[in-house]
């Protein structure tokens, strides 16, 4: 809604009190950005025929020979076990259902770009595809990690993981299969 509204400049309504926050928001609140109201609404209606697009498309798959069975599977241990990745990225699409925001002080990075947010948090990153689609331009919501090596290295140093290059091999492969 906020993007077909706000962003895009479709006609309907559109209500986010957090925007009124002026100090936060001094473009967005002068401008009653929370509170966009037009008649008639031609947005709303066609939400949910989006949403449903939305969710019946499935995530690609990676191609086999794109990583390691074996490690893929100690990695599959790992996640969820020592290196408690599971607490945050949860199967089946390794987010938390609900509320999955988190500070930058929870996942060892800084503040900067979630303070432009109205929950001043990231959000953590459905894994499902990585492998297959996502490997290109870099980890993390800037980019700011190469390769998969560096996020788990990053997560290894800031969470103080223990894990042994091993480990931390067999991570990244399994991320390559989801
Ligand atoms: C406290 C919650 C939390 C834990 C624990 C956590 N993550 Fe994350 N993860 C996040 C958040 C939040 C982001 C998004 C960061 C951003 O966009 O800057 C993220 C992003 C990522 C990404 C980048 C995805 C992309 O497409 O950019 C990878 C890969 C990842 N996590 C893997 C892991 C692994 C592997 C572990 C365990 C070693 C782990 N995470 C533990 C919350 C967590």
């Amino acid at each position: 809604m906020r993007v077909a509204v706000l962003e895009m400049h479709g006609q309907g309504d559109f209500t986010d009190t957090r925007l009124d926050n002026a100090k936060q928001f001094p473009v967005a609140a002068k401008a009653h950005f929370g509170h966009v109201r037009h008649s008639p609404d031609m947005v709303t209606a066609k939400l949910p025929a989006l949403q449903f697009y939305q969710l019946s498309l499935p995530a690609p798959t990676a191609p086999p020979g794109s990583f390691d069975p074996a490690a893929a599977s100690r990695g599959q241990a790992l996640l969820a076990g020592r290196a408690s990745c599971i607490s945050c990225h949860q199967a089946p699409r390794f987010t938390e259902g609900g509320w999955n925001m988190h500070t930058g002080a929870e996942i060892g990075i800084d503040n900067f770009q979630a303070d432009r947010s109205p929950d001043h948090r990231y959000r953590t990153t459905p894994l499902r595809g990585i492998g297959a689609a996502r490997m290109k331009g870099g980890f993390y919501h800037d980019g700011r990690y190469a390769t998969l090596n560096d996020v788990v290295a990053h997560y290894n140093a800031t969470l103080k993981l223990g894990l042994t290059p091993a480990d931390r091999n067999d991570l990244v492969q399994y991320l390559k299969s989801l």
